[in-house]
């Protein structure tokens, strides 16, 4: 792809006192950060998706693993690639998200506290980073510089659909948006019950484009009086969880 270039010729400052401060090697360094940060989260995503924080979860508190006992536990995986895994792992540990135990030969590895938000139930931040890194979000982004030049927006201008649209019609990138949703909603809920009593006086309350009635949940639990309407797109109503509490 080529880039677009200023237009007229640049000049290069040969000048010492029109000159800008000299780059310092840490803007480089700050440069190479953004760039394999994409990486870095697809990276991270492969972690996930293998399973790999699940599987030293169920070892129990405090427990490490080898890549080749990690490999072993793999679902459906009959011949892994112990070495990938290892340099996956060992890249991650260096980014801190796992506690590497043991020699740089014979590593271990197990959770730590980065780590341990990838697994369980509750501030489990994995959705995020699913949807996040989602193969159509990511070809998406690669279409951003279009949406400046031709006034589009990025997703459309890949899928020729507007986001929800889309869902509609991919069951598996509908699942990973609700699945989103619910972890994004959860958390900023308790925020915002924390510090609006908004709800204090209603009766009623309609949540439009309430997805699977997360934020909903969180409401009544807190709000049990209410009556409270989950209004969504059909297929997003029909997979969702039913919501106890408050009078649906
Ligand atoms: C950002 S999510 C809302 C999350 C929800 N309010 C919560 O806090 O958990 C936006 C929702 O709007 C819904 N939506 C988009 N277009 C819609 C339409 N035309 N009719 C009904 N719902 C729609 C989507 O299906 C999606 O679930």
């Amino acid at each position: 792809m080529a880039t677009l270039a200023p237009e007229g010729p640049i000049t290069l400052l040969s000048d010492k006192k029109d000159r800008p401060q000299p780059a310092t090697i840490d803007g480089q360094e700050l440069l190479r950060e953004i760039t394999f940060g994409g990486i870095t989260s697809l990276i991270l995503r492969a972690v996930v998706v293998l399973g790999v924080p699940e599987i030293l979860a169920r070892q129990g508190p405090g427990a490490s693993l080898s890549a080749a006992q990690i490999a072993a536990r793999l679902p459906n995986c009959a011949h892994p690639n112990v070495g990938a895994l290892d340099c996956i792992l060992k890249y991650m540990a260096r980014r801190n998200v796992f506690q590497l135990i043991g020699s740089d030969e014979e590593p271990q590895y197990g959770l730590n506290d980065v780590s341990r938000w990838l697994v369980g139930n509750v501030g489990n931040v994995s959705p995020i980073l699913l949807l996040h890194t989602h193969e159509v979000h990511m070809a998406a982004w690669n279409h951003l510089h279009e949406a400046v030049l031709e006034n589009c927006v990025a997703f459309g201008r890949l899928t020729g659909k507007p986001v929800f649209e889309y869902a509609r019609e991919h069951p598996d990138y509908s699942r990973t948006i609700n699945d989103f949703m619910m972890c994004y909603s959860k958390g900023m809920m308790a925020v915002v019950l924390e510090h609006y009593k908004g709800f204090d006086d209603l009766k009623s309350i309609v949540d439009v484009g309430g997805n699977v009635g997360t934020a909903l949940s969180e409401i009544l639990r807190v709000y049990p009086h209410l009556k409270a309407i989950k209004f969504d797109q059909p297929h997003v109503v029909a997979n969702a969880p039913r919501i106890s509490g408050g009078s649906m």
